[in-house]
């Protein structure tokens, strides 16, 4: 089997990019994907060049399987990995899944913290051992490419760890990856946590190390950094440091950084980094995390000047206040690309540019009606317009009980608003009707009369996809229901409408029963 992680550079100087968006950020509470959305932003990690795509766990559900076999069979260029737990009915399903993939790898993990050990195992650290040893023999029969994780690494005992990492070298993985699960870790401890490992581990050699740090300290860049620096060679990360709790470290920010600072690393990674901020774009209209506007790299402010002194200093020289150039991570004008008279062809190609190709003409037509029903309201149609239009059809495309048939509200000074809308149901038409606080306020309750979700609003914001007031609203609607979270998103040049198509959206995920395992609790 092929693999496709250091194909330009030496492994000295190659950096590998394992980018788990797909199973660790989805991990991040009401960022669930569809396996449709999933082969997408795969799509996208692969035209970045990222080496590795983590693309779920596939024992979680049946879906979660779909989707991992889904990415497998779609990317041709990035090594498509599953995660398992080190127990053999994980590692079986991962290898099914990844079977189809042109490179797979198989990365299992259990915790080998005092912590972890003693009260969720139950295990002694010899029983650790064993099962680590025997995960990894197991994957081998799928794949040589195989990755083994210490969970909470960031809290094990260095001495424990070394016994591991030898056992399970020795056993077959060839990437040892050491996640700080916590997020628990300083730069200069973890910098030198890895430096020892590799000193220390007989085997060492024999393995690429790797870590995986997760940001509660708001550190996980500058410790995988750190890591990189003492001879990590491998850094997991996310886009839009998505992830568990307060997420992984960022891709975006890994990747500039070393590129950035030459000066300061031994390797360089091989992503071609004009495509961060169109996926950065892709993975928040599809999960509905909106990115900060002064998030390094992706945020909207990244490169934007606003005191005087600042914007003279870059109009003189540019150098004088950027370190990066905007085009090089992908920031362009928004450029018209079609418009009400462009055709089918046009359409279908500018979509294939960013990544989006149709599985039949049916597909291709509907997409294509929604386009020139958007074209009619809003005079020039960009790319943004045209990612969030793929992104609504396949919302729309899911299992779907609650639709849209019509809305209508009323809001005018001096009078309470009033919304009128019909629902389809289960293919049952209904009507609602409501008045509410403001325009929003009236829709939601409107649409609540119906469906009767018992969720509670945990957030609502709306974005403007692209300038102008003709531009589209992209509304987030966030709801809670028993201790699960999911985002609704919903797009149209009409808030009002958008944010009718957010909520609908948030009410059909939680009207679907929650079947999934959780990787590192394994509730279900
Ligand atoms: O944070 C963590 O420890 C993980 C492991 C499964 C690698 O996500
Ligand atoms: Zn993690």
């Amino acid at each position: 089997m092929r693999r496709c992680e250091s194909e330009h550079m030496n492994d000295k100087d190659h950096l590998i990019i394992f980018d788990t968006t797909l199973r660790d950020g989805e991990q991040s509470p009401g960022a669930s994907m569809t396996r449709e959305e999933k082969v997408r932003i795969a799509k996208a990690l692969e035209k970045l060049r990222v080496d590795v795509i983590e693309a779920g766990f596939p024992i979680a559900s049946p879906g979660d399987f779909a989707a991992v076999k889904a990415v497998a069979a779609s990317v041709k260029d990035s090594t498509v990995c599953g995660l398992a737990r080190a127990l053999d009915g994980d590692i079986d399903r991962a290898g099914e899944a990844l079977a189809g993939a042109n490179s797979a790898r198989i990365h299992t993990f259990i915790a080998t913290s005092p912590i972890h050990m003693e009260k969720k195992l139950r295990m002694s650290p010899d029983e650790v051992v064993v099962q680590a040893v025997r995960a990894v023999q197991r994957a081998r029969r799928y794949t040589d490419n195989v990755e083994f994780s210490p969970e909470d690494a960031g809290r094990s005992e260095t001495d424990f760890l070394c016994r591991v990492l030898e056992a399970v070298i020795e056993a077959g993985a060839q990437t040892v990856n050491i996640p700080d699960t916590v997020g628990y870790n300083v730069p200069y401890q973890f910098g030198d946590l890895i430096r020892t490992l590799i000193e220390r581990v007989p085997n060492s050699d024999k393995a690429v190390f790797s870590v995986h740090c997760h940001n509660d300290l708001g550190l996980a860049t500058a410790n995988s950094l750190a890591a990189v620096r003492n001879g990590a060679r491998q850094v997991e990360c996310t886009v839009n440091g998505l992830g568990e709790r307060a997420g992984n470290a960022s891709l975006e920010e890994v990747v500039m950084a070393v590129r950035t600072r030459q000066d300061h690393f031994d390797c360089d990674t091989r992503l071609d980094t004009t495509q961060i901020v169109p996926c950065s774009r892709l993975v928040s209209g599809i999960t509905g995390f909106a990115v900060q506007p002064n998030k390094a790299v992706v945020g909207a402010n990244a490169f934007a000047h606003e005191a005087g002194i600042h914007q003279d200093g870059v109009l003189k020289h540019r150098e004088t206040y950027e370190i990066m150039r905007a085009q090089d991570v992908g920031w362009t004008d928004n450029r018209m690309v079609l418009g009400k008279h462009s055709g089918r062809n046009a359409f279908r190609s500018r979509l294939q540019d960013l990544g989006v190709t149709f599985a039949s003409e049916e597909e291709l037509n509907a997409a294509f009606s929604r386009f020139k029903d958007l074209a009619d309201k809003k005079h020039e149609v960009f790319d943004e317009d045209l990612q969030t239009l793929v992104t609504e059809a396949s919302l729309e495309a899911t299992n779907e009980r609650v639709k849209l048939i019509s809305l209508r509200v009323c809001s005018e000074t001096g009078e309470t608003p009033k919304a009128n809308l019909t629902l389809a149901l289960d293919g049952e038409e209904k009507p609602g009707i409501s008045i509410g606080g403001g325009p929003v306020d009236a829709t939601f309750k409107a649409i609540e009369t119906i469906v009767d979700s018992g969720a509670v609003l945990k957030l609502y914001s709306v974005n403007a996809i692209t300038s102008g007031t003709d531009a589209q609203g992209e509304v987030t609607v966030r709801l809670e229901k028993g201790g699960r979270i999911v985002n609704g998103q919903g797009a149209d040049t009409d808030i009002v409408i958008a944010s009718a198509k957010a909520y609908i959206n948030a009410c059909n995920k939680i009207l679907q029963p929650r079947e999934r395992a959780h990787p590192q609790t394994g509730d279900v």
